[in-house]
């Protein structure tokens, strides 16, 4: 039986590793985000506060990251793929602020976490699509309120977004599949507890084990872009099994 005839409700948590192939680094391997940044001086609204040039060079600097020829790989694209063509409940939430996944063609698609090409402003609360630098200076296009703008990210001590939207596909769904993600991040890392106690089957994805190793009933290891479109039954655009 393939995964499209043997369950009717799938959600999927991805997290940096599904993007690492496409040359976007991860966050805590080796060569990660956090061995050359302090997370309280880059990601976090105190450290917004207290150094706004900073944080923000920081996130201008990812942005321009994402937007230098990276490219979904295989792993997006399977499950675009796959979601194309499952006629049941698909739901996809990612801890990746890329745009990667809706790049592939991915669409019943929640940022958690936020979004990098995307603005915030403090005073008017209107959050848009921005390629630009942002400086501690920016105006804001809306309200025209200088030095109100951050990244529409949510940093460490904030709640993410869509949490009413994920826990309900959570209490219904069931499959459950987490890529790329090591399961130091709450609250992501506990829907692997929430999925099984409404009874879902619970697979890992990953290139190793993750801290959450025990909690999945499956475990699949290898490079996202091998073992997701091999889990999916998606060999290249065309041959899904589903
Ligand atoms: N294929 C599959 N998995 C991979 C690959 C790959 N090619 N490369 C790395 N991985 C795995 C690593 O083994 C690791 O378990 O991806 C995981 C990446 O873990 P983290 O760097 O901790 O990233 P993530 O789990 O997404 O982090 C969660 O932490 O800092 C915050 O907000 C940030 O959303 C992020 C959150």
């Amino acid at each position: 039986m393939t995964i499209a005839e043997k369950y009717r409700s799938i959600v999927i948590l991805s997290g940096a590793g599904i993007s690492a192939e496409s040359g976007i680094r991860t966050f805590r391997d080796t060569g990660g985000l956090w061995e050359d940044h302090a997370i309280e001086e880059v990601a976090t609204y105190e450290a917004y506060l207290s150094n706004p040039a900073k944080v923000l060079d920081f996130y201008n600097q990812r942005r321009r990251a994402m937007r230098a020829g990276v490219q979904p790989n295989a792993a997006h694209v399977a499950l675009a793929a796959f979601e194309d063509r499952f006629d049941g409940n698909f739901c996809l939430v990612t801890q990746n602020v890329d745009d990667l996944h809706e790049r592939a063609g991915s669409r019943h698609l929640f940022h958690m976490h936020g979004e990098l090409d995307k603005v915030r402003c403090q005073k008017c609360l209107e959050v848009f699509a921005s390629g630009e630098d942002l400086t501690p200076q920016s105006i804001c296009p809306w309200c025209m309120a200088q030095g109100q703008l951050r990244p529409h990210i949510v940093w460490f001590g904030e709640m993410p977004h869509f949490m009413d939207e994920i826990e309900q596909a959570l209490s219904s769904c069931d499959l459950f599949i987490s890529i790329g993600t090591s399961g130091n991040v709450y609250p992501a890392a506990g829907f692997v507890q929430t999925a099984r106690r409404n009874g879902a089957h619970t697979v890992e994805l990953n290139l190793e084990p993750s801290l959450n190793e025990t909690l999945f009933a499956e475990g699949i290891y290898g490079p996202a872009t091998e073992i997701v479109p091999r889990y999916f039954g998606i060999d290249g655009i065309g041959s899904a099994e589903c």
